[in-house]
């Protein structure tokens, strides 16, 4: 069911230092900052050849990531986003083999314009998992 992996997203301290890490230490081509209010997130896109690395700041009061940038402080891997042909009938063979489907189970649209789902850590061998239709 799922196909590439699109991109895997680092929640950051300081977004300004951490991409200009992966600018200049890393030498990658960094896009420039996206706010994106539904989500309660700032984004950095990182282009790498095969694919892609997502920084994650808060944005607003009731930021997902800031809980978990109080728990790591320094930072750390957020969450995998894996692509699907059809979020749809992804959703439903998932629930169907009892995997929780996060938030009121509806695709939103993400970061790239395209409709995302999360799939619930604690399924998942402890990793957050974003599906996005492609
Ligand atoms: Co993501």
């Amino acid at each position: 069911m799922i196909g590439r992996l699109n991109h895997v997203a680092i929640a950051v301290p300081d977004l300004a230092a951490a991409a200009d890490q992966y600018r200049n230490t890393l030498g990658a081509t960094v896009r420039a900052p996206q706010d994106e209010p539904d989500h309660g997130v700032t984004v950095v896109f990182i282009e790498l050849p095969n694919t892609k690395i997502e920084l994650l700041y808060p944005l607003g009061d009731n930021s997902p990531i800031k809980g978990f940038l109080d728990k790591n402080p320094s930072g750390g891997i957020h969450h995998m986003c894996f692509e699907v042909e059809d979020i749809l009938a992804a959703r439903d063979t998932l629930k169907a083999q009892g995997a929780r489907v996060l938030g009121d189970g509806e695709p939103k649209i993400g970061a790239h314009g395209k409709p995302v789902l999360f799939l619930h850590p604690k399924d998942f061998n402890g990793c957050l998992i974003e599906l996005e239709q492609v």
